[in-house]
């Protein structure tokens, strides 16, 4: 699975520009899907047929936080605005690349105060000197993500884009291991999720499932003086009751709760008090769907350097596909 990780998460794809990541996913399904489409949104819909039972989203997001060209000035400089939730003391001293391959670091204004220190200070120079020459590479409205390479630490493996790209990874490994499920499952690789939960929203409008299951990182409270959290690294498939999004459907929880005992998969409870997913977007889809979502716990979110453990990842996959294989009467 690492070979996959690294391929997925080294893959460019800020929100509204996934066209790269989603065709490395779209590679990798194909062989064990039935029908694979791309909806208006960008969403790679893809489905494995079942046997006549419930029609069941399986839901992760294809893109990443990133920034986008707001202003080229005189020098050279590129001004940005943010893609996403991107904090500026993470973004100071990057190393960001856009989609053409243009490489570019983050510097700052001079500030006098750390406090001072916001997005509007720092600006991208991608070695230009002039408006003319900086213009030749890039544009405004191009936008670009973080360039860091994958880790292998281990036990536990480091990338940019693990938020959400490890989710897309579960996925595609349930798709691959997964063989005569009861139920039609729907695999949503969804679009625009950092900026507002977009893509799940129209790509679960056109599925209207009977049962969606989202997947996405969750903190940790496990590192140096973090604020509480009951969710740690290595601690097992985090089980959502609520984010500040959605409360999961309590019926659908339990029965994951359920499900992971009785297979013995290592998993934990996820309460999440900053931080909204997909699984409103599912939920709330037309009269109302029964959502809950799986968690892959992960320290530093939305830096260039997410942590996952591989074996919470393993533990994810694991569940899922239980509940794919399951009657889903909950
Ligand atoms: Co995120
Ligand atoms: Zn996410």
């Amino acid at each position: 699975m690492k070979d996959l990780i690294k391929k997925v998460t080294e893959a460019f794809g800020p929100s509204g520009a996934e066209g790269s990541v989603r065709e490395v996913i779209r590679k990798e399904i194909e062989p064990y899907v039935d029908e694979i489409r791309v909806d208006a949104l960008g969403n790679l819909i893809a489905l494995k047929k079942g046997k006549g039972g419930k029609k069941v989203i399986l839901d992760g997001h294809m893109d990443e936080i990133g920034l986008m060209v707001t202003h080229i000035d005189d020098k050279g400089f590129l001004r940005f605005g943010n893609i996403g939730g991107v904090n500026p003391f993470v973004a100071l001293g990057q190393r960001v690349y856009f989609e053409n391959g243009t490489m570019g670091v983050i510097g700052s204004e001079r500030v006098d105060d750390p406090k001072d220190l916001k997005l509007e200070k720092l600006f991208i120079d991608i070695g230009a000197k002039s408006k003319e020459e900086a213009a030749a590479k890039v544009n405004v409205g191009d936008s670009c993500a973080f360039y860091q390479p994958f880790v292998d630490l281990g036990d536990r493996v480091v990338a940019k884009a693990m938020d959400d790209r490890i989710a897309c990874v579960v996925i595609i490994e349930v798709l691959k291991r997964l063989k005569d499920a009861p139920h039609d499952i729907y695999a949503v690789f969804a679009t625009q999720e950092e900026v507002g939960l977009r893509g799940a929203r129209a790509a679960a409008y056109g599925i209207t499932p009977d049962v969606g299951i989202a997947f996405d990182v969750t903190r940790t409270g496990d590192t140096p003086k973090a604020r509480t959290m009951e969710v740690s690294l290595g601690g097992g498939a985090a089980i959502k009751v609520k984010d500040s999004s959605v409360i999961a459907h309590p019926a659908l929880k339990n029965y994951m709760v359920k499900v992971a005992k009785e297979k013995g998969i290592k998993y934990q409870m996820e309460v999440l008090e900053a931080g909204g997913t997909d699984t409103s977007a599912i939920q709330m889809t037309k009269a109302g769907i029964p959502a809950g979502c799986i968690s892959i716990p992960c320290r530093y979110i939305h830096s260039p350097c997410e942590m996952v453990d591989m074996g919470d990842v393993e533990a994810c996959v694991l569940l899922a596909k239980a509940l794919c294989e399951s009657s889903l009467e909950f």
